[in-house]
């Protein structure tokens, strides 16, 4: 699929972005292993969330859906799943494969997880390692650390885990792992990643503690199925707010986005670039916060973006480039080599892609300068099979003159079915 996008004037809208995906991932594999059922509303119907839902049916796990964006999980108990007849294929969803490692590490079967051709490149040894250390029985290729991996679960032990990494996905699938060690389980990370994980085990009724970047999690606990309320997601709105933000004059609310202090660092870099962003009807569900986010647009400015911000706003990185390439002056970014193991090297990706709209950008190992301020022209671009890319370089084509193509722009239904209908509503 090709997306066409063509240079926008002012935007003046309201609008609302599908379900955020790290808490649909999670509704979906913690209500699996809940008692009861867990109703979730706002469910992000994308297709990463939809491997997990594939992953657990074949583990025994009923769905129901009553509804468009609404999914019923009968869920089986922490000791209900059963040993899969088939392999587990992720699709392109890392959430998918780490979370769920974690899980089948406490499982008393055997299993095996694979994905497409990205999956297959990125880092699995960084979850294998301490669940090796609990006790699974984990291999793959390159001794253990790609896929295809085969887990044999059971038996765990409890350990202290210091990561190396701040990465959600790691923390959460030793989380997970730990609700089948007997005892407590510590994991402490540089920097704190965020801690859907963490705020719906303890709405389930999981025993955990999180202080910081440590958390502590209780074998041995019950989870009861409850509703849950899938908040829009900030990284799906952050394409919105970065093209409001670029566009001088634009006023843009996005109804009920999450606003989970882990994943603000799009508002705090936005505003350091010289934005006003307005949060009303602030209030919690099932444990994390939402609210209306406003972007007024202005000229931007250059920042720098590097330490604790990073896994705040990991994702976000490629549409960040995208303001600092409408900024006057430079943005640096660094800190994160991370962005080189996500769906693709977003650092190099970004970097091709922005060069072929105009921009002056130079690639380092762990980040990027852009020297912004430049006028951005049309051109032809390409998704690299990475939906963030994609919906990046679309919003980086409302900035630039004439006409810009995304071509494999399908990738975007990974993560935001629906976005060029929203882009259009926006701008013609
Ligand atoms: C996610 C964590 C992040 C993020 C990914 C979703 C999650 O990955 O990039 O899109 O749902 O836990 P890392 O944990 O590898 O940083």
């Amino acid at each position: 699929m090709r997306l066409q996008v063509r240079y926008a004037g002012k935007i003046n809208n309201q609008i609302s972005v599908p379900g955020d995906k790290s808490i649909s991932h999670r509704a979906v594999m913690l209500g699996a292993l809940a008692n009861g059922t867990t109703t979730v509303t706002n469910f992000l119907m994308g297709a990463d969330c939809l491997s997990s839902i594939a992953c657990f049916k074949k583990m025994g796990v009923e769905f129901g859906q009553p509804d468009k964006n609404t999914i019923i999980v009968k869920g089986n108990g922490l000791y209900g799943l059963r040993e899969p007849d088939d392999v587990l294929d992720v699709g392109n969803s890392g959430t998918t494969i780490r979370l769920i490692m974690g899980i089948l590490a406490g499982q008393s079967f055997f299993s095996t997880l694979t994905g497409d051709a990205s999956i297959r490149k990125r880092p699995m040894g960084r979850v294998a390692q301490p669940l090796l250390k609990m006790g699974a029985v984990i291999d793959g290729r390159q001794g253990g650390s790609l896929a295809p991996l085969s887990i044999r679960g059971g038996h765990l032990k409890p350990i202290e885990f210091i990561s190396p990494v701040a990465s959600a996905q790691v923390k959460s699938a030793v989380i997970l792992a730990g609700l089948y060690a007997g005892g407590q389980t510590e994991i402490r990370e540089p920097y704190k990643s965020r801690d859907h994980t963490e705020r719906m085990l303890a709405y389930l009724g999981a025993d955990i503690q999180v202080n910081d970047n440590i958390v502590k999690i209780m074998s041995g606990s019950n989870l009861e199925g409850k509703p849950v309320e899938v908040p829009g997601d900030i990284s799906s709105a952050a394409f919105f707010m970065v093209a409001a933000a670029a566009i001088p004059g634009s006023r843009l609310t996005i109804k009920r986005v999450g606003i989970n202090p882990t994943r603000t660092g799009i508002i705090d870099v936005l505003r350091s670039m010289g934005t006003q962003i307005i949060i009303q009807n602030e209030e919690e569900v099932n444990g994390e916060p939402v609210g209306d986010i406003c972007v007024l647009g202005s000229e931007l400015k250059g920042t720098v973006i590097e330490g604790s911000l990073i896994p705040r706003l990991i994702d976000e990185i490629p549409v960040i480039t995208v303001a600092a390439a409408a900024a006057l002056g430079e943005t640096i970014i660094r800190d994160a080599a991370e962005l080189k193991v996500k769906e693709s090297n977003r650092i190099s990706a970004m970097t091709v892609e922005l060069r072929k709209l105009g921009v002056n950008v130079d690639e380092f190992d762990d980040g990027m300068i852009i020297h912004g301020g430049g006028k951005l022209n049309g051109a032809i671009c390409e998704s690299h099979d990475d939906h963030r890319v994609a919906m990046s370089m679309a919003v980086a084509g409302l900035l630039a003159k004439g006409e810009t193509v995304i071509t494999n722009a399908e990738c975007i239904d990974i993560s935001f079915p629906g976005f060029a209908e929203i882009l259009n509503s926006l701008t013609y």
